[in-house]
């Protein structure tokens, strides 16, 4: 039998007549991402089980044996939801694919990472963090501003409304995020340039795979000007001609110099974080030359539709499942790498 790989993920479900928002689910993966990753994995002679993160996890891993875990759990409670699948994977001493406790803690955290950004002499939005949205401050910043909860992913929370012009729409956006998200909400400014997504595979070193440019010019019949939660949610569903279909160009139209520079950016945010194996970094290339790092994505959505990692691999030459697989042997040579620099470690005191 092929080498025995365990699927961990939470499963998207619909929000109808439930009273949950309509982007409740959306860090979820569908029914049809899981296939596909688990097909994928098989094709490439893998024997898959698959592990709904829920409250049974730690139950399964007990009474069953997994060589290494394929981790796109988003996690379900809590500031550093993303890390809990980790945790008990470390815990239980099983290898898991993508980022451990650490990076996915901070990514998810966007003020902490832009903190470490500011440190590493990353450029990233100027910024105010609200704590209470009673005492909303634009200290410093130039308006337009955009508003987004602090601890989110997949555009919940971001819609055109979020871009503010002045200080009585910050006041009313900032009040109306926090009451739906419940926590801190960042105010950036909003930078005007191109958008800008770079996938990050490997390790020995981590590769920059072709930049995706995300083109919002022909989303007018619907307004969105950029990558908000509905552009995210519909752009590869619904038809062109409710302009929610921005077009994607991989590789992204950039100079040479602007290409090299948005790599290298990229790259030095993945190794900030402290990301192993795969990583999305958004950025937003400013009319000024500077690639601003809006944040970086340690559990990619891996949708073999509308996902954009997949589809930067395969302008990369990685077909879909290729790519699961790939994922899969760069996170078990880390893993045999590290598991032989602690024999040499314990060999040599
Ligand atoms: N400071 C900014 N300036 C310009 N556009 C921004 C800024 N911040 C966010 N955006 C826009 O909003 C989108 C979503 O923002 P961001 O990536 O921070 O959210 P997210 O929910 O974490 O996204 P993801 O789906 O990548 O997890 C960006 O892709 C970009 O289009
Ligand atoms: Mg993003």
């Amino acid at each position: 039998m092929g080498l025995k790989v365990a699927l961990t993920y939470n499963l998207k479900r619909k929000t109808d007549n439930t009273g949950l928002p309509d982007d409740f689910y959306s860090e979820f993966d569908s029914k049809e991402t899981i296939k596909a990753i688990a097909d994928g994995l098989r094709a490439g002679g893998k024997e898959v089980f698959l592990v709904e993160a829920d409250k049974g996890l730690l139950n399964w891993f007990q009474n069953n044996k997994a060589d290494i875990v394929f981790n796109i759990a988003e996690g379900l409670n809590g500031e550093s939801r993303e890390s809990q699948v980790p945790a008990i994977l470390d815990f239980l001493g099983i290898p898991y694919t993508g980022s451990g406790i650490l990076a996915l803690s901070v990514s998810l955290n966007k003020t902490l990472t832009k903190k470490l950004f500011g440190q590493a002499g990353i450029p990233t939005p100027k910024y105010r963090l609200i704590t209470d949205p009673s005492e909303v401050s634009d200290e410093g910043l130039m308006y337009p501003l955009i508003t987004k909860p602090n601890s989110e992913g997949s555009g919940k929370g971001i819609t055109m409304a979020s871009v503010v012009r002045n200080r009585a729409e910050l006041i009313r956006e900032v009040e109306k995020t926090a009451r739906v998200y419940q926590q801190q909400i960042l105010v950036e400014e909003f930078i005007d340039g191109k958008e800008l997504t770079v996938g990050i595979l490997g390790n020995y070193p981590p590769t920059a795979m072709p930049v995706l440019e995300i083109d919002f010019s022909n989303c007018k019949a619907s307004g969105e000007f950029f990558y908000t939660w509905k552009v995210k949610e519909f752009e590869k569903e619904v038809e062109e001609s409710r302009g929610l279909s921005p077009n994607w160009h991989c590789p992204a139209r950039l100079s040479r110099a602007e290409e090299k520079l948005v790599k290298e950016t990229a790259l030095k945010a993945f190794h900030t974080i402290g990301c192993v194996d795969l990583s999305r970094v958004d950025i937003m290339l400013g009319k000024d030359g500077v690639p601003y790092v809006l944040e970086v994505n340690p559990l990619p959505g891996l949708d073999p539709i509308d996902s954009n990692f997949p589809y930067i691999a395969k302008c990369a030459g990685l077909n879909y499942g290729d790519l699961m697989n790939r994922i899969v042997e760069v996170a078990l040579e880390r893993h045999n790498k590290s598991k032989s620099l602690a024999l040499q470690e314990r060999s040599s005191r």
